[in-house]
């Protein structure tokens, strides 16, 4: 058995640990010659298709609908066009909007959630495009699918989903960078720097999993608490959600992801003496206000964790109990690595906890029924 986990003592390390090889091997095939251009051999989705677009609607369940927030900001920035994130369940039954002009990217692991097929074939039926990024290119959501991107993360066990998320990661990045070469709306310079940029992210997820102690440590931590928060804005509070989620499906921690300015509206009501709230700050843009809700919550005896980039850690040191610094890369791109520490965290403190990680309790890793 641990021959089948590569020496791992779970499939959820070794498949945490698969990360750098799932993002080489998804974006494998999917870069031109010149390393400038993005290329989706096999895409049915036409130029013409792709300029004639007025919306995107993302559609998923669980893990993959966190990726889909990451996937719709990313397209939302590089396209320019309105995107909508919804998950299947919700989706499917409330009459959206959809029209031929609309791209439908339905967002599945498996390939086999009930949810999210009905929510293709919903989409079908009002004439869009339905665009699959799946890891299981066998499956009835790829056979139904007018696309597919398939995610080249390779079997997946344990039910937490991680490097499948990250490979979803990888591919909403092509598809964002396609789509906007045809739009013309970044410059070939720009998309030939984020691509470069991609090609470093398989290294720096192993620089930081070199670095997994100082999480494992905390986690130890956290893992006797009942309660805690994550905060962040921008790509960093869709990150945190996939974060949240992560812990409470292993650990049983419950936790709740918080857009960092929207605290005042309410969850500050619920921080007190010694809570736990892990706060995601790697969006330069926002940084300012995240560390200013930061202050808010120490001033209730929070007790903050900060995740960040090195060159912010003296300075966020001053307002916040902890600081993990991980390497940097565009904003955009930084959900790639900024969630590791977020899938190691809830690993250790579920090991902490003594759970049965790679299978917890009630969930199932393929849901097939409604
Ligand atoms: C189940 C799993 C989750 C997964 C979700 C969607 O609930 O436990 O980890 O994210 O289904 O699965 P899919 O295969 O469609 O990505």
């Amino acid at each position: 058995v641990t021959a089948e986990k590569g020496g791992f003592d779970h499939f959820m390390l070794k498949e945490i640990h698969e990360q750098p090889k799932a993002y080489r091997d998804t974006m494998l095939g999917r870069i031109d010659e010149s390393g400038r251009k993005v290329v989706l051999p096999g895409l049915k989705l036409s130029d013409e298709k792709i300029r004639s677009l007025t919306s995107v609607h993302v559609i998923a369940c669980g893990t993959a609908y966190n990726a889909g927030l990451v996937g719709g900001t990313a397209i939302e920035q590089l396209v320019r066009i309105p995107v909508m994130n919804d998950v299947a369940s919700e989706y499917r039954y409330r009459s959206p909007l959809i029209t031929p002009e609309t791209l439908v990217i339905v967002v599945s692991q498996s390939g086999e959630t009930a949810d999210t097929l009905a929510a293709l074939r919903e989409a079908q039926a009002n004439g869009a495009h339905v665009l699959a990024i799946t890891n299981v290119v066998g499956s009835s959501i790829a056979r139904d699918a007018d696309d597919v991107i398939a995610t080249l993360a390779g079997p997946e066990i344990a039910v937490a989903s991680t490097k499948a998320y990250t490979s979803q990661l990888i591919a909403f990045y092509l598809l964002g960078l396609y789509m906007a070469q045809v739009r013309g709306t970044q410059s070939a310079d720009d998309v030939a720097h984020v691509i470069a940029a991609m090609h470093s992210l398989p290294e720096q997820v192993e620089s930081m999993l070199a670095q997994a102690d100082t999480v494992k440590a905390y986690a130890e931590q956290i893992a006797s608490h009942e309660h805690l928060f994550f905060i962040g804005r921008g790509l960093d509070y869709s990150v945190v959600q996939e974060g949240s989620l992560k812990l409470k499906e292993i650990s049983y921690i419950h936790s709740e992801a918080y857009a960092a300015g929207e605290l005042k509206h309410g969850t500050l009501a619920l921080i007190e003496e010694g809570v736990p709230v892990i706060a995601l700050a790697t969006q330069e843009t926002v940084l300012e206000k995240t560390v200013s809700n930061i202050k808010e919550v120490k001033a209730r005896g929070a007790d903050v964790m900060a995740i960040t980039h090195e060159e912010n850690v003296p300075d966020l040191l001053k307002s916040v109990d902890q600081a993990l610094a991980i390497p940097k890369t565009l904003p955009l791109l930084t959900p790639a690595l900024s969630v590791v520490p977020l899938q190691l965290l809830a690993y250790y403190a579920a090991l902490a906890r003594g759970n049965d990680v790679d299978k917890p309790r009630n969930l199932a890793k393929s849901v097939t029924v409604e």
